[in-house]
């Protein structure tokens, strides 16, 4: 007969076993800056686009803030069950984030150059944060993470496509 096995978490300090939920509150607090920022930067090209590109950087950003919007309700959420506060000021939205606002009109291939970048720059910090959330025994943060990161490299992917000459 098989032996059962016996599902018990390490002796922590915490009932959930993980560990340092301050800095995974901030870390995720990072990405939760990049994730609203981008949304915001994603819905204005979204209304300015303009050219013979307009209706698929229209469609496509579309579909990308309403990820993106979903999104920051989730990493906001997980920040809450770490037992940490979530943001409450636009001004630690701005000074969190990696992604900078751009002058200037941009054309629609800029826009998805800009995006791509952004995607690309979240996806990195995301795959710290990935690393963060291993070491400190926390699958959930962890899981939530490596499914961000996915959608901002296939984000990066289909801005790039659209636009390769
Ligand atoms: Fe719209």
């Amino acid at each position: 007969m098989t032996q059962a096995l016996n599902i018990v978490g390490e002796e922590t300090d915490v009932p959930s076993g993980v560990r340092n939920q301050d800095a995974l509150a901030e870390a995720i607090s990072g990405v939760l800056a990049d994730t609203y920022r981008l949304t915001f930067k994603t819905h204005a090209y979204h209304w300015n686009v303009e050219g013979p590109l307009f209706y698929s950087v229209h469609n496509l950003t579309e579909g990308q803030y309403e990820n993106l919007f979903g999104a920051a309700d989730e990493l906001a959420e997980r920040i809450r069950a770490l037992g940490k506060m979530a943001p409450t000021q636009m001004s630690a939205i701005m000074d969190g984030s990696v992604v900078q606002d751009r002058d200037g009109a941009l054309s629609a291939g800029e826009m998805c150059e800009d995006l791509a970048g952004d995607h690309a720059r979240i996806a990195h910090r995301l795959h710290a944060l990935i690393k963060i959330a291993g070491d400190n025994n926390d699958p959930v943060t962890e899981d939530l993470a490596t499914e961000r990161s996915a959608f901002h490299e296939k984000a990066a992917w289909m801005l790039r496509a659209l636009t390769k000459a």
